[in-house]
């Protein structure tokens, strides 16, 4: 049986159904299933249901962790950014550990220096660390920005014809989290590419003033990227969009990550799943009706 801790995320909803079309049972975790056995309930055509089982579990809460875990041999763990996650995760681990897991599938984020300033990425690697000590068999992937990301900032380009950021023109690495539960799913079940640490991209990287011209195109009409000085960005997060500050910091250093470190694709997605992965124009292509 294989166990999906974050069953509602982007990711850990896209691994649920490759793993169900493979044929493979999955018990599916959330901290609110009854909203996750609705959501399934609409799928009913296109999922079998008679593989998935859902289960109530929270990380802060051991037993729930405990009951959900039970009789579980692996474990996919894909947990949302929050100043609590290296608790969460670690406590993940340790539950895993004792009843019995004995593969984690662990999603993460692009390795950078100790020193680089990017939170978050500081948080992963010191998960990283708990798994290695755990001595559980373990599987990383570290995906770059996912395309999925884009969609935030479709609200600006319906309403003013704009989006905005603070990584100038500096190239980066786009994956669609499809392609990342593709993955997840080859590596759950095939041993060949288990007990690895794969960095996941896309095939091509892109500039935010690129995407405004895919996004030109597609919609027809003028779409400009105004690139805003890091803590411009940072205080309209804030401000203007709401999110906490931490979360803030972190769509700011991710970004100037992006200017300080030329990134540049991986061939990962295409030796696992034996596909290219798919391309930004095939994800903007789908999603447009959102940026109408
Ligand atoms: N966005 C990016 O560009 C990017 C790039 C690289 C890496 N990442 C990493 O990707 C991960 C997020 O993946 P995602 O986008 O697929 O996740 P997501 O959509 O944010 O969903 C995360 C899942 O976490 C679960 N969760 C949160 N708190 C929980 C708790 N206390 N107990 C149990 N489950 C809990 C939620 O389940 P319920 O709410 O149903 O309980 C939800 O299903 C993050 O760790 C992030 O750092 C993101």
């Amino acid at each position: 049986m294989i166990i999906i801790v974050g069953a509602t995320g982007t990711i850990g909803n896209a691994l649920l159904r490759r793993l169900t079309q493979f044929g493979v049972p999955v018990r599916a975790l959330s901290r609110e299933p009854e909203k996750l056995v609705a959501r399934l309930g609409k799928l009913a055509e296109e999922l079998d249901q008679s593989l998935i089982e859902v289960a109530a579990m929270d990380a802060s809460d051991p037993q729930s962790m405990r009951s959900a875990f039970a009789g579980g041999s692996q474990l996919f763990l894909a947990m949302s950014n929050s100043p609590k996650q290296i608790e969460l995760e670690t406590s993940v681990i340790r539950i895993a550990k004792e009843m019995g897991i004995n593969h984690i599938v662990k999603i993460s984020s692009p390795a950078y220096d100790l020193s680089a300033p990017v939170e978050v990425a500081r948080w992963h690697q010191e998960i990283e660390w708990v798994l290695y000590e755990s001595g559980i068999t373990h599987t990383i992937l570290r995906p770059y920005a996912f395309m999925q990301n884009l969609l935030r900032q479709a609200s600006t380009v319906k309403a003013a014809n704009m989006f905005f950021g603070s990584m100038g023109n500096a190239a980066c690495n786009f994956i669609d989290c499809r392609d990342i539960a593709d993955v997840a799913a080859q590596v759950l079940t095939k041993k060949e590419w288990a007990g690895q640490i794969h960095t996941l991209t896309g095939s091509e990287v892109f500039s935010y003033p690129e995407v405004a011209d895919r996004l030109t195109a597609l919609l027809d009409r003028p779409i400009r990227y105004m690139n805003l000085s890091p803590e411009k960005h940072r205080t309209d997060l804030i401000e203007l969009g709401q999110l906490p500050p931490w979360l803030a910091n972190h769509v700011v250093e991710i970004q100037a990550m992006s200017v300080a470190l030329p990134e540049k694709p991986t061939s990962a997605v295409k030796k696992i799943i034996g596909r290219d992965p798919r391309t930004l124009d095939a994800f903007l292509q789908e999603h447009v009706e959102h940026f109408r």
